[in-house]
């Protein structure tokens, strides 16, 4: 597929779009910086200008595109990571404007140049308790996507907007429009770095919910997203398999979450952000779970 792709230089963007180059997409990366990878086609532009979103999406991604002489080719999908990436590196208002408008432009551009796919990256931090004020219990665990997302923070606030904006254009369209809940983004490197001080003091990854998402695994998700349609649309939580922790699931709710109820049976260490929906409907299959690369200590 044809696919632009927004944000792709950031830390999720530089993993997903070599998978997806790997699976033979084209991808036009758009963002204030490009990404220095062989086979991407880069494009500086702000998604904060609607102009720019519609200019660029209707633009030759390459100059090989202008040999056939038939003019520019259609997007088949765009895929949406441009964003300020969490509270506390903007002023808030700051935030909330780049993230809302910035999707607001480039959903509102792709559905009215026809393209029939949209995916776009919302977050685990609507479900409220990864940038709340003092420590909150989520209503109920394992997080799915039936949860009534009520966030205090201004990023989390403005992803929940982000969701309802897309909601808003596949009613209005019926074109698919998949957000995804990103868990907490792990790039290779970052298991040693990272996992040996989490096993140590898990209490640090409880605004978590002790998610992450491999960086190469969340490449598999928008690749499977690329590839279902007629699904109108849908938000999944992308996640692994487990916990990113060695305390079992049960034992890490009771006693990082006591009281909170748990509505099912968890297995021993099933993620308590659950990814069962990406399993059922795209057919998600995990390769990177942690145990791969540190040892559980
Ligand atoms: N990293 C995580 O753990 C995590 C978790 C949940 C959701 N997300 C979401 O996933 C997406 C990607 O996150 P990331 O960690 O790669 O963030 P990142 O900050 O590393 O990358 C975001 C990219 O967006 C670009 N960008 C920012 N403002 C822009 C603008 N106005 N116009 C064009 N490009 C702009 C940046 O230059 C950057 O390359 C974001 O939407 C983020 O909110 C990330």
């Amino acid at each position: 597929m044809r696919v632009f792709f927004t944000g792709g230089s950031g830390k999720a963007g530089r993993h997903v779009i070599p998978y997806l180059l790997e699976q033979g997409h084209r991808v036009m990366n758009v963002d204030l910086t490009p990404l220095n990878h062989p086979g991407v086609d880069n494009l500086t532009a702000d998604i904060t200008d609607s102009g720019q979103m519609f200019n660029a999406m209707s633009m030759y991604a390459g100059f090989d595109e202008m040999e056939p002489g038939t003019g520019v080719p259609q997007f088949d999908a765009v895929v949406h990571f441009a964003a300020v990436p969490r509270i506390l590196i903007k002023p808030d208002n700051e935030t909330f404007r780049v993230n809302t408008v910035g999707t607001y432009n480039v959903i509102e551009a792709a559905v009215k140049l026809g393209i029939k796919k949209i995916i776009i990256a919302s977050s685990e931090t609507t479900y409220g308790i990864c940038f709340s004020d003092g420590k909150t219990d989520p209503a109920y665990l394992p997080l799915d996507e039936e949860y009534d997302v009520n966030p205090m923070d201004s990023y989390g606030l403005s992803k929940v907007v982000n969701e309802q904006t897309a909601r808003a254009f596949q009613r209005r369209t019926g074109v698919d429009i998949y957000a995804l809940r990103i868990g907490n983004v792990i790039e290779p490197h970052e298991y040693q770095a990272l996992f040996p001080h989490y096993f140590k003091h898990p209490e640090v990854r409880r605004r978590n919910a002790f998610c992450y998402i491999d960086a190469r695994d969340l490449g598999q998700i928008v690749d499977l997203c690329l590839k279902k349609d007629g699904l109108g649309y849908q938000v999944f939580n992308a996640g692994n398999d487990h916990n990113g922790a060695i305390i079992p699931s049960k034992e890490l709710a009771e006693h990082f979450f006591p009281g909170v109820r748990v509505t099912r049976e968890l297995e021993e260490h099933e993620a308590l952000f659950s990814n069962k929906k990406i399993k059922e409907l795209l057919g998600f299959k995990e390769q990177h779970n942690w145990r791969k690369y540190v040892k559980g200590e």
